[in-house]
């Protein structure tokens, strides 16, 4: 079944954990991350990114998205993930996915509130949510720039003036592997003061290795969606390494199982099965 975001994330940030947002890029990853949901009974997020787009096209994206997520035994959130273009994301919302984000976080504060407003509106409109970033979360975040991270005014100030469904704030993660190839150190302070006063869900970008005590904390703290990639691919590159195949369907089958076998640690280290023990579990489902 595909389901809205709303909810789930809702209860994710009252009940301290994170639900996994895992991109795909093809119908073996898809199918991947739907299996690992499914043997650990959570709703997940499936996300295509639009920087994808030349590899898997928006049309494909929807009808892989569609078709695995709504024979899921487990709810599921088609998302699309950083999209840059309003139209792209008018499109999205207009033909499946049931959950967007907005990037014009490259864009000047005033720029972003602008085009992240319309957006809200045009989500809303239409039943779908929206997720926006300020504070950008780039690819090769250097540690001592502290003037990265997610301002707190900023983020108030944001949520009023959008009414953005959830915001992805930067604390010290990055998209990509890390330059230092060391987890990074996370401000768990400032994500401590988001959490207490920014009134919608946080998100966290970059989740591939950024550490799993990192990650679990920041779950525990108030981020409740946790978006993974790079791991995921790279996860299935190392399947091929040095190993020698009878045929492509027996790596792809192999590749698939070492993203669920990935997925699944993910879904551990976020605590996702804490939805069950909360009593608003009913309604993930619901607008
Ligand atoms: P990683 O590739 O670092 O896991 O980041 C993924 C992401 O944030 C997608 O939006």
């Amino acid at each position: 079944m595909l389901i809205s975001s709303k909810n789930l994330l809702l209860t994710a940030r009252s009940e301290g954990f994170a639900v996994p947002h895992f991109n795909f890029w093809n119908d073996m990853s898809a199918r991947g991350h739907v299996a690992s949901a499914e043997s650990k009974k959570v709703p997940i997020i499936l996300a295509w990114a639009q920087k994808h787009e030349s590899d898997l096209n928006i049309n494909e994206a929807l009808n892989l998205g569609k078709f695995y997520g709504s024979s899921a035994k487990v709810p599921i959130v088609l998302h699309l993930d950083h999209g840059f273009s309003p139209d792209i994301v008018k499109y999205g919302i207009d033909n499946g996915f049931t959950s967007v984000m907005i990037d014009a976080s490259e864009e000047s504060f005033e720029k972003n509130i602008v085009i992240t407003k319309d957006i809200v509106e045009y989500g809303h409109q239409r039943g779908v949510v929206v997720e926006a970033e300020i504070g950008h979360v780039g690819t090769s975040l250097d540690e001592e720039d502290t003037s990265q991270y997610t301002e707190v005014e900023a983020a108030i100030e944001f949520v009023k003036r959008t009414n953005v469904d959830s915001l992805v704030i930067s604390i010290g993660t990055s998209h990509g592997v890390y330059k230092s190839k060391t987890t990074p150190h996370l401000n768990f302070e400032r994500l401590s003061e988001l959490r207490k006063v920014v009134p919608v869900p946080l998100v966290l970008h970059g989740g591939s290795s950024s550490g799993d005590v990192n990650l679990r904390k920041a779950a525990n703290l108030g981020i409740s969606k946790v978006n993974v990639y790079t791991d995921l691919a790279n996860a299935a590159l190392q399947v091929s390494m040095g190993k020698s195949y009878r045929s492509i369907l027996e790596l792809l089958e192999e590749e698939e199982s070492s993203i669920q076998k990935l997925d699944e640690h993910y879904i551990e280290v976020f605590e996702t099965q804490k939805l069950y023990e909360s009593e608003e579990q009913t309604s993930v489902g619901a607008l």
